[in-house]
């Protein structure tokens, strides 16, 4: 199946965002659709509701607000779990030791700001491109019938 994900491209990896975009097209994605926007707090809460309470929730609202982002849909054969293999773990310093080669390694400040955000699953690749894209359909396509 060909999968729709949502990359971001947060603020601290926007002056690069032109090289990172032609990594995801180099890699095999397309890029459906592209955004280039300013969150509000409020907005970035929205977005990352599922962290809510968590200790780093105030500095990341603060930091994913801190300056524009590039939202990107990108779709690919099992988009989902590729562009999550192509950035690498989480934390930016741990995956300069254990993922040197991935993208957040490459384009990561810190354990937070990490560069790029890819959906975890089917369901928050849904919910997180709808976000962002209210008019696209992302019910994955059948390939090769
Ligand atoms: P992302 O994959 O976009 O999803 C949640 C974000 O919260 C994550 O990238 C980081 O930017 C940030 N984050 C996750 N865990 C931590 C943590 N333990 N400390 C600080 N920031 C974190």
């Amino acid at each position: 199946y060909v999968e729709r994900t949502l990359a971001i491209i947060k603020p601290d990896a926007l002056h690069k965002a032109e090289e990172i975009e032609d990594i995801i097209q180099r890699s095999g994605f397309a890029i459906l659709q592209k955004r280039r926007v300013h969150l509000t707090p409020e907005q970035a809460s929205d977005f990352y509701a599922e962290h809510y309470g968590k200790l780093f929730f105030p500095s990341l609202v603060a930091y994913m607000s801190s300056g524009p982002i590039i939202t990107l849909m990108i779709a690919k054969d099992k988009a989902i779990s590729y562009w999550r293999e192509l950035i690498g773990p989480t934390n930016t310093i741990k995956a300069r030791q254990t993922h040197p080669e991935c993208l957040r390694a490459i384009y990561g400040t810190d354990d937070q700001r990490n560069a790029l955000h890819g959906s975890d699953s089917f369901s928050s690749a849904q919910r997180e491109i709808r976000f962002f894209f209210p008019d696209c359909i992302v019910e994955p396509v059948a390939t090769g019938q």
